[in-house]
């Protein structure tokens, strides 16, 4: 009796901690989340900052390419600002995770402009 009460015990506290983990699919842009207008806001501070000098509309000449959401999708801007690609560089060391994902909502939502 007492360990049929344990083993109960034991598999809640199992779910207790599998949950959150599950929940949080880490790197997910759900629909949601790229239309927070909160979010959105602070990608905007981010590309504000350090994005526009190489992709915006007055940036020199051929430094970087313009951007073109309508051929991405999320998981690659992510990887873009994260791992950078020949030219552009890796910012992982300059923007945490939260802020590289909020760009890249920023990016992807109708409020970008170059
Ligand atoms: C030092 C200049 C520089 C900065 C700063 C920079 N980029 Fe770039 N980026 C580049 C260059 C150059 C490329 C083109 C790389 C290639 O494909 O050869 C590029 C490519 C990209 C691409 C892929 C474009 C495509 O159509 O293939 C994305 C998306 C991108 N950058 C987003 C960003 C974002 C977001 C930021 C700010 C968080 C940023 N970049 C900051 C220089 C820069």
């Amino acid at each position: 009796m007492a360990l049929a009460a344990a083993f109960v015990a034991l598999a809640g506290l199992a779910t207790l901690f599998a949950t959150p983990g599950a929940s949080r699919a880490a790197g997910e842009f759900t629909d949601q989340f790229l239309n927070d207008p909160a979010v959105i806001e602070t990608g905007k501070a981010v590309w504000n900052k350090r994005c526009k000098f190489c992709h915006g509309k007055t940036a020199y000449p051929g430094k970087a390419p313009r951007l073109d959401p309508s051929r991405y999708n999320p998981e690659f801007v992510f990887d873009r600002v994260t791992n950078g690609f020949k030219g552009m560089p890796s910012l992982k060391g300059e923007f945490n995770e939260d802020q590289r994902r909020a760009v890249t909502a920023y990016i992807m939502s109708g409020e970008f402009s170059n």
